[in-house]
């Protein structure tokens, strides 16, 4: 188990610690040359169910940047392949289905699978978590899921969409259908966080790359009450995390479930944590596009990144959102460094 004071731990229960913890989202793939080697003649959802090789690659960044905590090397559509839905991740594509969730009579075929299902077939996640966990000591793992929204964003349209349409349509066409799926998207997601929890991941982190694409109302209609399903049971610390949520991001508190909120790049951190007030964490925000600046322009970057996160009760130093797959890995190492105060 991690140590509970562990700077993210610390951070995450609203302490200051004297160095402000820092890890990436995707800080495991394909920025790492050790990643790229690893992955030849593995697909990727294959990968993620091999222990062995889901641990080493969750332990990559860990080992190279010195971040503060390790990210479960899994995707979001995990628990939908162990649920037995068909699911693939085309390279430079994203996760695409078989049958896609259109109707309500495919939404009936998708949720008459029981949820416990995931829990079972968990083993493979549970065994990877154990062995990163062994090996991590006192450096905390972060688990992870899908939010209902941004998984339905996928399932309903079938693979990666620019506008959601139809998960977006799918709500007001039929709100029965679309809250059907997404409490079962919640209890899927909400297993292979017990999964990770098990293993021994010491927080979590939900992932709703997609809410942005909602109004305000309809997050908070048809999203929000489904993120906080999937959260509400979790028994480790929880940050939850949007893209392009700034319109809403008071709700994505979640009525205090969250522990932490994270914020993309656009956004300045200080007047998110004014939205959020002093009861949560916030977590961001440098934007990817800085990691290809000129070191001075990039590491004022990270400064006023750093400055604008004391507003808050707590700061969690992250990107806006994850690390493109160009990136110069030495570049993270060296962020890694700043925020803690190192010479770089
Ligand atoms: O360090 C980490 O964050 C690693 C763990 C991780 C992955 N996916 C590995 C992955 C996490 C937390 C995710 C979550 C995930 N998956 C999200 C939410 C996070 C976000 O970025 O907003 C989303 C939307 C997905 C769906 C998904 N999976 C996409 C859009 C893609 C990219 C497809 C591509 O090739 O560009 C994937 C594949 C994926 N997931 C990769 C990795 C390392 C790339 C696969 C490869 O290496 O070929």
């Amino acid at each position: 188990m991690a140590a509970a004071d562990a700077p993210l731990l610390r951070a995450l229960r609203g302490d200051r610690p004297e160095r402000t913890p820092v890890w990436f989202m995707r800080q495991a793939g394909r920025s790492l040359p050790e990643y790229r080697e690893l992955r030849v003649g593995t697909r990727m959802l294959d990968a993620c169910l091999t222990p062995d090789l889901a641990a080493e690659i969750t332990l990559q960044p860990v080992r190279r940047h010195g971040v503060d905590a390790g990210i479960f090397f899994s995707d979001i559509v995990i628990p939908l392949r162990l649920a037995g839905i068909e699911v693939e991740i085309q390279p430079g594509r994203g996760p695409v289905f078989a049958d896609p969730v259109r109707s309500a009579a495919d939404v009936a075929r998708v949720t008459a699978i029981d949820p416990e299902r995931v829990a079972e077939a968990a083993g493979p996640v549970r065994e990877a978590v154990r062995l990163v966990t062994a090996e991590l000591g006192d450096t905390p793992l972060i688990g992870f899921a899908g939010a209902p929204f941004t998984l339905a964003a996928y399932l309903v349209e079938g693979g990666p969409s620019k506008e959601h349409l139809r998960a977006r349509a799918m709500m007001h066409a039929d709100p029965r259908a679309w809250h059907r799926l997404a409490e079962w998207l919640a209890a899927v997601s909400a297993a292979f966080l017990r999964a990770q929890i098990e293993g021994g991941a010491s927080a979590v982190q939900l992932f709703d790359s997609w809410a942005g694409s909602l109004s305000t109302a309809d997050y908070r209609a048809f999203a929000a009450p489904h993120s906080r399903a999937a959260l509400e049971d979790v028994t480790v610390p929880r940050i939850h995390f949007g893209v392009g949520t700034g319109p809403f991001l008071d709700a994505m508190r979640l009525d205090g479930v969250a522990d932490a909120v994270g914020a993309d790049w656009r956004m300045p951190l200080n007047e998110a944590a004014a939205l959020l007030g002093r009861d949560v964490t916030v977590q961001g925000n440098l934007d990817p596009a800085l990691l290809t600046a000129p070191a001075d322009v990039l590491f004022a970057a990270v400064d006023d990144v750093l400055a604008r996160g004391r507003a808050a009760r707590a700061h969690i130093f992250n990107l806006g959102h994850g690390v493109p797959p160009e990136t110069d890995p030495d570049v993270l190492s060296r962020i890694v460094a700043r925020v803690h105060g190192e010479a770089v």
